[in-house]
């Protein structure tokens, strides 16, 4: 496999043109009207999503525009919509929906659709056909062309659409990004997937695994520390197999312990982690590195060997305990969490028992539960499926209750304990005005004295309920 394409510099040059271009429209605007015009830019989705809109927020303000969350105010409106189940298609096409009344009032409006579902061909169609209120729709393979594309929008008075595929596997860098004020930020390490888990739809609206070169993430990551971020999120679909396309021999551990060497104070997380994929080398890094947090987000998905087999995971649920004695062997504190799919198709009931046993045994500080969602286009969605709804409903309840007794549990561990935490900022309980996360991204609503956002702190915990831990500063 070969390194992917860093898009060339003239063409991102191109594209700082058209942001020119586009701020000069901006400030003719701003001059008559006094003051700058407005643009809202939602997220869908997953957390690679947020870290994709905070691009398109950097181009937005790059381009004369200042963010707001009004949508009556707004010049611009920006959704960056996702695919992964039925439910956030029709949360996104239900918004967009509901900017006829926007459109209508104010046409000059620019409606515009980007990210995951619009990558699809069927959703891309629906939205040419049955909402002409939209202006622009482009794919996760064009974000970077967002300025070109928004150009052409306002200047070529019809409808833009861009859905190219990703033939080229192609990864732009230098363009502006807006990250939130606070201590935290994601940093995008890889796009794309290689694994083709039957029940996804991410390989197809993403393309395929591409890597950013190590030294690139490195100085943004260098950036970040020295803007003051601390608690810095590195991701991917499937973080372990980073480098494999570079074939530099950097891998995954390799760029963990490039950036622990990084000097400063501040923890470094990633997500997300496969367990086909996940090693003891990993795991052997992660201890051995200062700035690494003890947290796991490693999803098992199912707990029985024929539907792991089926949604072609390619591990057994044997194999993942196995990772999991040996992650907390090596750090007995590690936090560990992970996403559950029930009503998989074919799915019986003893399968699903084998997912209860899975998370009692191994009992997780979090848990991500999804209802399975037939995503046309891919394998699963041709499997039969026999349970009926309101069975796969009962099940998903089922493990609600097993996932809030085990969270429970772990969480009442906790009392008395001392825990280094990162203040990240207020809390809603006046007794415990400051909310912080431990370096297991556990949430701490605490009190002291002295205790500020961005610092840490190290906190005994007086109380537990199922989704904060209290404390106060020691
Ligand atoms: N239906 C339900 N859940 C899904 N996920 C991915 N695809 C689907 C689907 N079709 C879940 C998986 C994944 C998480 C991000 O979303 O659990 O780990
Ligand atoms: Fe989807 Fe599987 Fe890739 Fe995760 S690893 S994005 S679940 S195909």
């Amino acid at each position: 496999m070969c390194a992917a394409q860093i898009v060339p510099e003239e063409q991102i040059q191109r594209q700082y043109e058209y942001m020119d271009l586009i701020a000069a429209r901006n400030a003719e605007q701003e001059r008559l009207s006094g003051r700058k015009p407005r643009a809202v830019a939602h997220t869908f989705g997953c957390q690679q999503n947020f870290a994709d809109t905070e691009r398109l927020a950097g181009m937005l303000v790059e381009m004369g525009y200042a963010l707001t969350d009004d949508l009556n105010e707004a010049g611009l409106i920006l959704y960056n919509t996702c695919a992964v189940r039925e439910h956030a298609e029709s949360r996104a096409f239900g918004n967009v929906g509901a900017l006829t009344h926007v459109k209508k009032a104010r046409p000059e409006t620019v409606i515009a659709l980007c990210g995951c579902m619009v990558q699809q061909e069927k959703a891309a169609e629906k939205v040419r056909k049955s909402y002409p209120h939209v202006d622009l729709v482009f794919g996760t393979h064009a974000l970077w062309r967002f300025p070109e594309l928004l150009f052409r929008t306002l200047t070529e008075n019809k409808r833009v659409f861009d859905l190219s595929g990703d033939e080229k596997g192609e990864i732009a860098e230098g363009l502006p990004v807006l990250r939130g004020d606070g201590v935290r930020a994601w940093l995008s390490i890889m796009y794309g997937c290689n694994n083709f888990c039957t029940y996804c739809i991410v390989p197809y609206v993403r393309g395929r695994e591409r890597s950013r070169d190590p030294e690139t993430i490195e100085s943004e990551f260098r950036e970040l520390i020295a803007a003051g971020y601390k608690d810095i999120t590195l991701l991917g679909q499937n973080v372990n197999s980073y480098g494999r396309d570079l074939g530099q021999g950097e891998d995954f551990s390799a760029l963990l312990r490039r950036l622990d060497a990084v000097p400063g104070e501040y923890l470094i997380r990633f997500m997300t982690s496969h367990p086909k994929d996940a090693s003891p080398r990993l795991f052997d890094t992660m201890a051995e590195c200062r700035h690494v947090a003890r947290q796991l987000h490693l999803p098992f998905q199912s707990g029985s060997d024929e539907i792991l087999h089926r949604m072609n995971r390619g591990y057994t649920a044997e194999h993942y305990r196995g990772l999991i004695a040996y992650a907390r062997e090596k750090m007995p504190e590690i936090t560990l969490s992970s996403d559950i799919i029930v009503g998989f198709p074919g799915e019986t009931e003893t399968d699903f028992e084998q997912t209860l046993t899975l998370v009692r045994e191994v009992g997780f500080d979090m848990l991500y539960t999804f209802l399975y969602s037939k995503r046309s286009g891919t394998p699963a969605a041709e499997y039969p499926d026999h349970m009926t709804k309101e069975e796969k409903q009962r099940q998903f309840e089922r493990l609600l209750r097993v996932q809030d007794e085990t969270v429970e549990k772990r969480q009442a561990d906790y009392l008395g304990k001392r825990l280094r935490v990162l203040v990240d900022g207020e809390g809603k309980d006046p007794n415990y005005p400051y909310a912080a996360r431990t370096e297991g991204g556990l949430l701490v609503c605490c009190s002291g004295q002295g205790l500020k956002t961005g610092a840490f702190a190290e906190i005994e915990i007086d109380k537990t309920t199922l989704r904060c831990l209290f404390g106060h500063a020691v």
